[in-house]
């Protein structure tokens, strides 16, 4: 049975802290709100624990995990080498959904980075993870805390969908700000590589430390963040990106005429516009021009699709630029990359 902690998001009961803290001590798996999506937490000094880790969700060996820190100054305590760029970074971006990616202590265990000899670290922007990290006075290792696959979760509910039974503690702590996993930056490598978009944008990013690179997933040859090549975010349905608001309708049409359970994903312009009156499995994640808000809400749309039980899901595109860049990542990755057209 998993035992749920409710606690209160802005102002974190220590004594529930303390309880979930003991936990990580023991060696044993916390799942934790942060600002982006929730975690699946482990002691990162404690290979058994992190191994559980990847037995809970299912996840493969070879994908290293992120750790997340409470303080600045505890990046020493990960990171045999932080840069002056990492250093920038740190103190404009954090607490925040920045990851970065510095060469591994030789005393953090190999088997959180997948034998790597780097590691991604972060500071979160959220005080349940930072007192839950302070607490357990150890860095602590967490994938988001989803099972593998699955869109990750951003409210405690999602969690237990994916993970009740299988780990024995959550943290409930609201639902989370972001909405999506943070922005994973390659410092090891001349100009850092953006491995992951997120809510920090790689212009967000040259504002700071000068080039970065942005490669699409398809674009490289061998994945260099270990977890390109799974699949990932994807609903049961099977999700088909396409183009133009006008191609979701026709589609719609057709499939709707051909008895299919059709989910539509679309922007609140789209649906005023071109599905005024159609009320059935259409989910609107947000307005076009408010990028933030598609985040914040595609994960939990996602999981709705599945709890409506729709055959297939049709979404709408956005421009791959800015904030948009981590919504198209995900959407295409949810797609596996298909479009109808
Ligand atoms: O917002 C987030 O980052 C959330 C919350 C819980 O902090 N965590 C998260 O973790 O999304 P996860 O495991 O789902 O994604 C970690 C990503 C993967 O794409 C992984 O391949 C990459 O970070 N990564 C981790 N360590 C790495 C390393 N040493 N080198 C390159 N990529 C790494
Ligand atoms: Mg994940």
């Amino acid at each position: 049975e998993t035992r749920i902690f409710k606690v209160n998001p802005e102002n974190p009961e220590q004594t529930i802290i303390n309880e979930a803290a003991e936990y990580i001590k023991k060696g044993e798996l916390v799942a934790f709100p942060t600002e982006t999506v929730y975690g699946l937490g482990a002691d990162a000094f404690n290979p058994a624990a992190v191994l559980k880790i990847f037995a809970a969700k299912g996840r493969p060996q070879d994908n290293p995990l992120i750790v997340h820190i409470a303080r600045h100054e505890d990046i020493y305590r990960v990171a045999a080498r932080v840069d002056v760029r990492a250093q920038k970074l740190m103190e404009k971006f954090w607490p925040g959904p920045l990851t970065i990616v510095l060469p591994r202590r030789e005393d953090l265990p190999a088997v959180v980075s997948a034998g790597l000899p780097t590691v991604a670290v972060r500071l979160p922007d959220h005080p349940v993870a930072v007192m839950l990290i302070e607490a357990a006075q150890t860095p602590i290792a967490a994938p988001s805390a989803n099972r593998s696959g699955r869109p990750s979760p951003t409210s405690y509910e999602h969690v237990l969908d994916d993970l009740s039974g299988i780990i024995p503690v959550v943290l409930a702590g609201g639902n989370c700000r972001v909405g999506v996993e943070s922005t994973v930056l390659d410092l090891t490598v001349t100009p850092p590589v953006v491995l992951r978009p997120g809510g920090i944008t790689p212009e967000m990013l040259e504002e700071v430390i000068g080039e970065v690179r942005y490669f699409n997933a398809k674009d490289l040859d061998a994945p260099k963040a270990p977890g390109m090549k799974y699949p990932h975010y994807a609903p049961r349905a099977p999700v088909y990106l396409v183009k133009t608001p006008e191609e979701i309708l026709k589609r719609a049409r057709e499939l709707g005429a051909a008895g299919k359970n059709v989910g539509l994903l679309i922007s609140k312009e789209t649906k005023e516009q071109f599905f005024p009156n159609y009320s059935q499995n259409l989910l609107v994640l947000g307005s076009r021009n408010n990028p933030s808000e598609l985040l914040h809400n595609l994960y939990e749309k996602l999981r709705e699709f599945d709890r409506r039980d729709v055959e297939l899901i049709l979404a709408e595109v956005y421009p791959e630029e800015g904030l948009y860049l981590a919504l198209m990542n995900r959407l295409k990755k949810a797609a596996a990359g298909r479009y109808l057209s």
